[in-house]
C-alpha cells in the first residue's frame, strides 16, 4: 500500500484563518514544530473506497488519529505523570480491524445511538421500520450505521488548533430512517490536551437523531488490564433503568444509596457485581446529567497508577456509562493483547436511549429548518 503523507502544519491553518502564527508555536523550536495535521492514505474498503487517516498533534506532544471510515477515533496518545506516552483507547493499527466485526471502537455513532425498541417508531402518523441488529431491537444506527460508512474529510482552520471535519449525507430511507440528513463531526485537538467534538446536522424530513462517540478508554494504556481500578465520578443524581433487552423502562430513578451512584469518585469495580437489573456483567446505563444549558461537566475518570485523568464535558443531557461488559477476549487490538471483559469503558454523551418512545425524555427529533448542534470535550491531564 502506498502511504502518501501530506503534512499540514497548524501554522498553515492559522494563516488561512488569519490567526496569530505565534498561537500555534509555528517557527519555534522543540515539540511545537510538530503541532499540526498529517494526512495518510489508510487503504481501501472491501468495495475499493479509499480511506484517509488524519493525525492531529498539539504542542504538548498529544496525538490523536481519526479515519474517514466511521469518522472513527482510532488512537489517543497522552502522557502519564512521568511523561510516558501510551495509547489510551482500544483500537487497531490498520483498516482491516475496523472492517471486521468490532464493537464500535472509537466510532461516530448514528443516526440514532443506542437502542430503539423493536426497531420501530411512529412519527407524524407514519410507522417507520428500522434495521434490527440487536435481537429484536435496533442498535447504534442499524446494520450499516454511521460507524460503517465513509465520511468526507475537510480541513478547516480552527483558531490555529489542529482540526478535521468529517461530513456525511445519510440518504432518505437509509437503515429505515426518514429524510436526507447532512451530518458532520469536527475533531479538534486543543492546546489544553482536549479532544473537542462538534456535531452538526440538518434534515429535509422530520427524523430522530442521537449522535455520540464510542471511544473505549483505559487510562493505564490499551491492553494494560482492566478499568476496574479506575476511579469514576459522574455528575448525575439519576439514571434510566433498563429491561432485559437493555431498553429503558421510561423511569428516571435516583442513584443515591445504590451501586449506580458515582456522584463522588469511586472505583469502577467497587460495586460492579451488584449492578441492578439485567445489564450483564456491569454498567450499561444512561445517566441523567444535572440540568444545564451549554457545556457542563459530565464525568471524571482517574487512573491512580499512571496518574492519567480524563474529564468529560458536554452539551448533551445524558451519558451512557458502558463498562465494556461484552468484550470477551476474542478481539486483539493494536497491542496484540486480547480485549477481555472490562478492558476499557465508554462514556458516551448522548440523548437518552430509545427517546423516540418516551415523551418524558429530552426530544431526539430534528425538524427540517432546524440545525442540530452538540459539543463534547474529552480533556486529558495528570495528577
Ligand atoms: C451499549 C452496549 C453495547 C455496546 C456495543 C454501548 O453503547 O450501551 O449495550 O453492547 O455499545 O459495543
Amino acid at each position: 500500500m502506498t502511504r502518501i503523507r501530506i503534512h499540514v502544519p497548524a501554522c498553515a491553518l492559522a494563516l488561512v484563518a488569519a490567526v496569530a502564527v505565534l498561537a500555534t508555536g509555528c517557527g519555534s523550536a522543540g515539540n511545537k514544530e510538530k503541532a499540526g495535521v498529517e494526512k495518510i492514505d489508510y487503504g481501501k474498503t472491501r468495495e475499493g473506497v479509499p480511506i484517509e487517516q488524519y493525525i492531529l498533534r498539539n504542542a504538548h506532544g498529544m496525538v490523536i488519529k481519526v479515519i474517514t471510515y466511521g469518522a472513527t477515533l482510532t488512537d489517543v496518545r497522552v502522557p502519564d505523570r512521568d511523561g510516558k506516552m501510551a495509547s489510551v483507547v482500544l483500537g487497531f493499527d490498520s483498516l482491516d480491524g475496523y472492517l471486521g466485526t468490532e464493537p464500535y471502537f472509537g466510532a461516530t455513532v448514528g443516526r440514532v445511538a443506542n437502542r430503539i425498541a423493536a426497531g420501530r417508531f411512529d412519527l407524524n402518523g407514519r410507522t417507520y421500520t428500522l434495521a434490527t441488529n440487536n435481537g429484536p431491537n435496533h442498535l447504534h444506527g442499524g446494520l450499516r450505521g454511521f460507524d460503517k460508512v465513509v465520511w468526507h474529510a475537510a480541513l478547516h482552520p480552527s483558531g490555529g488548533e489542529p482540526s478535521v471535519t468529517f461530513e456525511y449525507l445519510s440518504r432518505d430511507g437509509e437503515e429505515g430512517y426518514p429524510g436526507n440528513l447532512s451530518v458532520s463531526v469536527t475533531y479538534t485537538l486543543t492546546s489544553q490536551n482536549e479532544i473537542k467534538l462538534d456535531y452538526s446536522a440538518t434534515t429535509d424530513k422530520t427524523t430522530p437523531l442521537n449522535l455520540t462517540n464510542h471511544a473505549y478508554f483505559n487510562l493505564a494504556g490499551e491492553g494494560a488490564g482492566t478499568i476496574l481500578d479506575h476511579e469514576l465520578t459522574i455528575a448525575a443524581d439519576q439514571f434510566t433503568p433498563v429491561d432485559a433487552g437493555l431498553i429503558p423502562t421510561g423511569q428516571v430513578v435516583p442513584v443515591g444509596g445504590t451501586p449506580m451512584d458515582f456522584t463522588t469518585p469511586i472505583r469502577v469495580g467497587a460495586r460492579i457485581t451488584q449492578v441492578p437489573g439485567a445489564a450483564p456483567g456491569g454498567y450499561d446505563h444512561n445517566y441523567v446529567l444535572r440540568p444545564h444549558t451549554g457545556l457542563t461537566f459530565a464525568a471524571r475518570l482517574q487512573d491512580p497508577a499512571s496518574g492519567r485523568e480524563l474529564d468529560v464535558f458536554t452539551t448533551e443531557p445524558g451519558v451512557q456509562f458502558y463498562s465494556g461488559n461484552f468484550l470477551d477476549g476474542t478481539i486483539r487490538g493494536r497491542s496484540g493483547i486480547p480485549y477481555g471483559q472490562h478492558a476499557a469503558l465508554c462514556l458516551e454523551t448522548q440523548h437518552f436511549p430509545d427517546g423516540v418512545h418516551h415523551a418524558s425524555f429530552p426530544s431526539t427529533i430534528l425538524e427540517p429548518g432546524q440545525r442540530f448542534a452538540s459539543r463534547t470535550i474529552y480533556r486529558f491531564s495528570v495528577r
